[in-house]
């Protein structure tokens, strides 16, 4: 008898099958109610008390083998069905998230948009600038005192070497480079050496732009400024304060009237409905010389903005610092913007 089971044994482990029907014969035959396992255990009390030791190792090994076999088996043949291979293909998939541009990207390419409008092209420069096309070339020699007025990161070993305070040096450098007529904006990041802030920081975003030909007026500097917050804020009514910058005389600065309608507006400008956006003036017939451009010819206006302030106004941003820290939960409010 108990050779038998032996037997058995060495079958149920040669045993092989991938098919469905196969399987479950072998199981019934094994492990059925009327199975050769039951019959054995059937047999137990008629097997001599010397014996029964053994004969109890075997049918619990063929018990157990022919259960894995089963089992084994029928795993086997399900991970080759469509479910085992590829997972669930009904179950929903994972969910894609979808980018969103940065509220200075979102800002800088309404700006673009709306100058390329009126013929001004984009022009870039190096963020590592040299003193020439960062100060002296725009009419700050020097030990000038308007200097200050920028706080500025020098590179320690060659103070000829800066980090561009504006984006006043790319207009220098396309001036250098191209004749009139010059139609440009020159959008970038600028650096200043300033305490940070909800309100400042020691980097941020500028676009400058640059108007030279003959019979350039401030008249067309003041009606494309209009066009400009038009466009951009849908208000289009301006004032130029008088103010100083050393690379325009007469030199002003841009407040658009915001309006007194909501407490919002009230509150972004401080009770008095005007917000000032930006510094403009017509370029000092210096700045044109050094750049090689003849002032008895040729005139033209200049201008320029942070785009952070603008975006912190249009989006209603609280604190500058979120626009450099990359926070996930911050950018993706901006999946419905531009
Ligand atoms: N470069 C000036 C600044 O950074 C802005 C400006 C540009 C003013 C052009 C006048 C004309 O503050």
């Amino acid at each position: 008898m108990i050779q038998t089971i032996k037997e058995h044994l060495v079958e149920v482990e040669k045993f092989a099958s991938t098919s469905k029907e196969e399987i479950e014969t072998f199981r019934i035959k094994y492990l059925g109610k009327k199975g050769l396992l039951n019959t054995f255990f059937a047999e137990f009390k008629n097997v001599p008390i010397d014996q029964k030791k053994e004969f109890g190792q075997v049918i619990n090994e063929l018990k157990s083998a022919a259960t894995e076999k089963v089992n084994a088996l029928k795993e086997a043949l399900e991970s080759q069905t469509e479910v085992g291979k590829y997972g669930d293909l009904t179950r929903p998939g994972e969910p894609m998230e979808i980018g969103a541009r940065h509220p200075i990207s979102i800002v800088k390419n309404r700006i673009i948009d709306i100058f390329s409008r009126i013929g001004f092209n984009v022009s870039e420069g190096p963020e590592i600038e040299d003193d020439w096309h960062n100060f002296t070339a725009l009419n700050l020699p020097e030990y000038h005192p308007a200097r200050d007025m920028q706080d500025t990161f020098f590179i320690q070993t060659n103070p000829d070497i800066l980090l561009r305070t504006h984006t006043s040096s790319v207009q220098v450098r396309y001036m250098e480079s191209h004749q009139p007529p010059i139609r440009t904006i020159s959008p970038g990041r600028v650096y200043r050496n300033e305490a940070i802030s909800a309100r400042s920081h020691c980097f941020f975003h500028q676009v400058e732009g640059l108007y030279v030909d003959k019979n350039v007026s401030f008249a067309d500097l003041k009606q494309t400024l209009q066009y400009f917050t038009s466009e951009m804020f849908g208000k289009s009514k301006i004032r130029l304060r008088p103010s100083y910058f050393p690379f325009t005389e007469p030199s002003a600065e841009v407040d658009v009237y915001w309006g007194l309608e909501t407490e919002t507006d009230y509150r972004m400008t401080k009770g008095t409905g005007w917000l000032e956006i930006m510094g403009c003036g017509m370029i000092d017939p210096n700045v044109l010389r050094n750049c090689g451009i003849d002032p008895e010819v040729y005139s033209g206006f200049a201008f320029g903005m942070g785009i952070d302030r603008i975006a912190l106004l249009l989006h209603q941003i609280s604190d500058i610092r979120l626009l450099s820290e990359n926070d996930v939960r911050f950018l993706e409010q901006f999946k419905s913007a531009l």
